[in-house]
């Protein structure tokens, strides 16, 4: 992991190349002067030449003139409406362009921006994640430490380190995502929740399923049922002394989404190891919030399974009675997150927790309703919805909050259960799913996140890697923050 400092003046700190930042049509931001002398009379051709006019997403980098106080200097373009989330993009696309480069400087955290070194060191630490434990040629980034130069560059290196915590989580959570399913088993993922549960002497339960009867556990277990690895529930606690609230995160965690009998087409199949992304979220972000030390006390549940096809696997039309007791006639298996979340969030409610908030890759409906970057959320309680807005609103992590219309759920009425695990209509598909969930919290202020979409990015862009992107960890690191205030 990069190393930040905090450097001295924009004369020089030992670094090798100067970042500063630009806004839109050559505006120099802090820094920036200083940089064009050190470049000298040729800048201004060599900007133009490098198609540079301070767009967000350019970054160009000229050698300095014989005697200057940097080698190089970056130029970061910020746009004409800087924001905490351009600067943590721009970091990005500044991290991209100097990931060779072993000491890198910056005036970036001197832009009039909210919380800009905070956003910078996120942007710049998450856009140099990559996954390569299966090439048989690695290549990591080579920055070694990144100073803030400039004024305040101490405030700046404490800002920066305390966004670390998340940054680590958001990672981990990249990590299990981008792994494989024959490389996590939910016996492995279980062991990567206790492994996180040692490092912060969290208290964790497994539940194996021996077990699954004894604790009701109907829904999980119907889903396992077809799968040859055996299932887990995890209940991970974070309990520091004199806590400030309660929070209770429920995640999906599907290692592997076949459909089960209701199979999917081979091309669907494709990017279903993500399905257990909701699980790695709350992973990750629990794991943040015990780094801080958030006076919060926090509940991880996770429910994971495969869901395969195989000779025991749960039929269409058998039913299913989880923790709570409302019975589900299951007429898609490929619906099956819902049925592992009735158990995760039965448990839960239990606990009566000031607020549940669970997060699921669960509706290709929702995927297709808000596209690729933004999550669908749904509440039963405005107040809880509007804290989790205003949580992601700081991150980047873009929420839309739809609907839960009560007279919805008799799509849902079952001729034999209490209810079924479809619609049967055609549309609504991510709300009649949100009102399924809605079963299973009991008078809890509850919110869902449906990030079918956002769990995977789809393209390289600013501190996005293509593949699985930790969506969410940030926002729920934020959202106990807000809590324990
Ligand atoms: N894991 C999928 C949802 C999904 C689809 C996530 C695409 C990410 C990308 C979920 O288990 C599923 O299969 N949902 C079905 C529900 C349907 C059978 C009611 C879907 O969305 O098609
Ligand atoms: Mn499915
Ligand atoms: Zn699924």
């Amino acid at each position: 992991m990069v190393e930040f400092k905090a450097g001295a003046g924009l004369e020089g700190s030992g670094g090798t190349i100067l970042a500063v930042p630009v806004f839109g049509d050559r505006t120099w931001g802090p820094g920036a002067e200083a940089a064009t002398g050190a470049i000298g009379a040729s800048v201004e051709a060599r900007l133009d030449r490098a198609d540079f006019s301070g767009k967000l997403g350019q970054v160009a980098v000229l050698s300095a003139q014989a005697g200057a106080p940097f080698e190089a200097y970056a130029f970061v373009g910020l746009g004409d409406e800087a924001d905490t989330e351009t600067v943590r993009q721009a970091a990005g696309w500044l991290a991209r362009a100097v990931s060779r480069i072993d000491h890198v400087s910056t005036t970036l955290h001197m832009v009039d921006v909210e919380g800009a070194a905070k956003a910078f060191a996120e942007g710049f630490l998450l856009a140099l994640y990559r996954f390569d434990k299966y090439r048989s040629e690695p290549q990591p980034a080579k920055t070694e430490t990144l100073s803030f130069v400039g004024e305040n560059g101490d405030d700046a290196k404490a800002a920066a380190d305390a966004a670390v915590p998340a940054v680590i989580g958001t990672m981990l959570t990249r990590d299990l995502i981008n792994e494989p399913a024959n490389g996590k088993s939910p016996e492995t993922l279980a062991g990567v929740a206790a492994a996180v549960a040692g490092e912060h002497s969290l208290r964790i339960r497994v539940y194996e399923p021996g077990e699954f009867a004894a604790e009701r556990f109907g829904a999980l277990a119907g889903v396992a049922a077809g799968a040859h690895n055996p299932a887990r529930m995890v209940e991970l606690w974070y309990e520091p002394e004199e806590p400030k609230a309660f929070l209770a995160l429920v995640g999906k965690g599907i290692v592997f989404d076949s459909g089960g009998l209701s199979l999917k087409p081979a091309a669907s199949m494709e990017e279903m190891k993500t399905d257990m992304s909701g699980a790695a979220v709350v992973f990750g972000a629990i794991q943040s919030i015990a780094a801080l030390g958030l006076p919060i006390k926090v509940l991880g549940i996770t429910p994971i399974t495969e869901n395969m096809p195989g000779g025991n696997a749960t039929r269409p039309g058998d039913v299913l009675i989880p923790r709570n007791g409302t019975s589900i006639e299951v007429l898609n298996t490929d619906a099956e997150g819902r049925l592992v979340l009735a158990d995760g969030l039965s448990l839960a409610a239990e606990q009566e927790p000031d607020l549940i908030v669970d997060i699921a890759t669960l509706t290709g409906a929702c995927h297709v309703a808000l596209g690729d970057k933004i999550a669908g959320l749904w509440s039963n309680d405005q107040d809880a919805a509007e804290r989790v807005l205003k949580a992601s609103a700081r991150t980047g992590e873009r929420l839309w909050q739809m609907p839960l219309p009560a007279d919805y759920r008799k799509a849902m009425d079952s001729d034999i259960a209490d209810i079924k695990n479809i619609s049967g209509g055609k549309y609504g598909g991510a709300i009649h799913a949100a009102l399924f969930l809605a079963e299973y919290v009991g008078e809890n202020p509850w919110v869902h996140l449906d990030i079918a979409g956002p769990a995977r990015w789809t393209e390289e862009e600013h501190y996005q890697r293509k593949g699985g992107s930790g969506f969410g960890v940030r926002t729920l690191v934020a959202l106990a923050e807000d809590m324990s205030a």
